[in-house]
């Protein structure tokens, strides 16, 4: 539709923009000029306390100091009503007692037919809502009763019983004049191929009406009350009026609840929605049986950045959460996130608030996780990472799952709160063996967990070495930094390196997640310029020169010594670990072989410059000792 030209101008000219956000937000008094056309709000587009929100009448615009939210009144009301721009403009036309020019045929036409189809849905809800209070009707009015759903929520949802006999409805729907292909088109009856006589879609159904944004009922969810029907539900087909992918059910509602009666809450069925809107939960929608979809999942966002996903305490549930936290990786940011409720075993949201009322429901959403949360479960629930190549695998899906993330700051964020949980799951735990602790469960971060044979030992007190090796990990890092075009090509190594401290730990990850320097999180960043400012650091050829062949040089060097190195720590952790239960002949030998292979790495040193300063021989006397002592001890049990 074309609008005549001064059309929007008038349009905007007449509504002042404060008078319809003012709807939606309530003003800060004091900050707001009211005189001036100067109005402030905390800002309904993200979550905050402040008002960082801005409304100028004069221009006519608003805009979000904090989450840079801006437009006219025209994009206001599409955002927060979630329609469309010619949609908004009939809004604010009626508001402005302006009258909408003519339409262009072509659209007009379609509106016509939809408008029509829309007609015969709502007759069919009168039909239905009527049937509900007949005498035929009284088995589906105790199995409402029977489910909790009285007077009030019967009449709040619009209700209705479909009769069950074959023609009712369309004998009814025919009768009052309307077109049998309209009621066809609307999906409420079913034309056989054969070319028999159509029958009612609906027969012998509770009927639940869904109405889009807008309000225009679109279509029904139908529920068998024999428990062993066929179909639970049967819902309306795709029609041109319901698009099952676009529609949410009790949108409408819960758009104007959102926030209000605190956060939107997303559950999988009617009843589940009709339940928690009854115990005062009045923002919850629900998918239409099926998976939740993109464009539910925006127009999910569009109500609440941050809404509780309600999943079925079963796996299929889960099944569900996961999916949907797949879909969602790739769109989340700071204003668009999920939280997940973990409701109990085999239990919907209607079974909750039958059993424990809204406070037991109230209590599983104040609990409901984040998403980073689910995520890390999934990856690890259930898994034992007794080797490092399960860790390593482990790794490497939590940095797949990291890399779908497309918002680079955030990530940043996700990778930091990951590594939080990481470091959390392989904390030490009491020693392992022989006390029912998982067998073999190593700690994979250093320095070296310790049990009390091998504590008295210079590799397990382990000062020397840490010092050499944390200036190790920070020249690593610093030719990493100066020269990023070799972090893909030691991603690997990168990657099995684990560094002693957060910050360089928070660096390397920040590396792996190939996160841009600009945006890597404060940890990361601060530690990149530590390093980067150390006497050891500054001084580096490798560092402070531009000759790439020389960087990779070094890096494949410092990797294999450090990487050896721990070789020999994990095996004497192991080593040492198999010795408090029982030794076998081949400990000896693992032992020799682990400082062995070390001894060899520290030989091809290419050259000494930079030596490190840790001694060789100390280190090797100290492991000769330790295993003669710990032989020993085995031999004396
Ligand atoms: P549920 O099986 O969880 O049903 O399906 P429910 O909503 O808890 O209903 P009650 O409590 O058993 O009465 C969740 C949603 O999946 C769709 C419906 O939208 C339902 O609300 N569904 C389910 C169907 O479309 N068809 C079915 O046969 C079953
Ligand atoms: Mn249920």
């Amino acid at each position: 539709m074309s609008l005549p030209p001064g059309f929007l101008d008038e349009l905007r000219n007449r509504v002042p923009i404060s008078s319809v956000v003012g709807r939606k937000v309530t003003w800060d008094m004091r900050k707001s000029n009211q005189a001036k056309g100067d109005f402030w709000a905390p800002c309904p587009f993200h979550q905050e306390k402040s008002a960082s929100f801005h409304v100028d009448d004069r221009k006519g615009f608003y805009y979000c100091f904090g989450c840079h939210a801006k437009g006219d009144t025209l994009k206001f009301l599409q955002e927060v009503e979630n329609i469309g721009f010619m949609e908004a403009v009939e809004m604010l036309a009626r508001e402005a007692g302006m009258t909408m020019p003519a339409r262009d045929p072509r659209a007009a036409e379609k509106a016509d037919r939809l408008g029509e189809l829309a007609e015969v849905m709502e007759a069919a809800l009168r039909f239905f809502r009527l049937q509900l209070n007949s005498g035929a009707a009284a088995q589906a009015r105790d199995y409402l009763q029977g489910r909790g759903l009285g007077e009030e929520a019967r009449a709040s949802f619009e209700i209705g019983f479909a009769p069950p006999a074959r023609h009712a409805l369309w004998r009814h729907l025919t009768g009052a004049g309307v077109a049998p292909a309209k009621i066809i088109e609307a999906g409420l009856a079913i034309a056989p191929d054969d070319g028999s006589a159509p029958y009612d879609r609906f027969r012998g159904r509770i009927i639940f009406p869904i109405r889009d944004a807008r309000g225009r009922c679109i279509a029904f969810g139908g529920r068998a009350m024999d428990p062993n029907d066929r179909a639970k539900y049967l819902n309306s087909p795709e029609t041109p009026l319901f698009d099952k992918g676009r529609s949410l059910y009790n949108i409408g509602a819960a758009r104007s609840a959102a926030g209000k009666h605190g956060p939107l809450i997303v559950a999988e069925g009617y009843m589940d929605v009709i339940a928690l809107v009854m115990a005062g939960f009045k923002a919850a929608v629900a998918p239409l049986g099926t998976a939740i979809t993109e464009d539910q999942l925006r127009m999910i966002w569009r109500l609440s950045p941050e809404p509780v996903i309600a999943l079925d305490g079963d796996t299929a549930g889960l099944r569900a959460g996961h999916r949907l936290m797949d879909l969602a990786l790739p769109l989340l940011s700071a204003s668009q996130s999920l939280r997940f409720c973990l409701l109990p075993e085999k239990m919907d949201p209607d079974d909750v608030l039958r059993t424990g009322g809204a406070a037991a429901m109230g209590k599983l959403i104040d609990g409901a996780v984040p998403l980073v949360q689910l995520l890390w479960r999934r990856e690890t629930e259930g898994q034992v990472f007794d080797s490092p190549e399960r860790r390593a695998a482990l790794d490497a899906r939590l940095r797949a799952a990291l890399g779908k993330i497309a918002d680079p700051g955030l990530r940043g964020h996700y990778a930091e709160e990951l590594r939080r949980l990481q470091a959390e799951f392989f904390r030490p735990q009491r020693p392992m063996r022989g006390k029912g602790g998982k067998a073999g469960f190593l700690r994979r971060d250093l320095p070296a967990h310790a049990l009390p044979a091998t504590r008295a030992t210079l590799l397990a007190s382990g000062t020397s070495g840490d010092v050499a090796e944390r200036m190790r990990e920070e020249i690593i890092l610093a030719i990493l930094l100066t020269h990023p075009d070799l972090q893909r090509e030691f991603m690997p190594e990168l990657d099995r390196t684990v560094m002693q401290s957060d910050g360089a730990e928070a660096l390397r990850h920040a590396m792996l997640e190939e996160i841009p320097a600009a945006h890597y999180p404060a940890l990361a960043q601060a530690e990149a310029a530590r390093i980067l400012a150390l006497g050891h650091v500054t001084i580096a050829p490798p560092v402070r020169q531009a000759d790439i062949a020389l960087a990779r040089n070094c890096l494949a060097e410092e990797f294999a010594k450090l990487l050896s190195r721990r070789g020999v720590a994990m095996e004497l952790r192991e080593a040492a670990e198999d010795l408090t239960q029982l030794a076998d002949e081949g400990l000896t030998w693992r032992l020799r072989q682990a400082a062995e292979s070390r001894n060899r790495a520290e030989r091809s040193r290419l050259s000494d410059s930079a030596d490190l300063g840790e001694d060789r021989d100390s280190l090797s006397s100290a492991l000769q000792q330790m295993i003669e002592s710990e032989v020993w001890v085995k031999r004396k049990k």
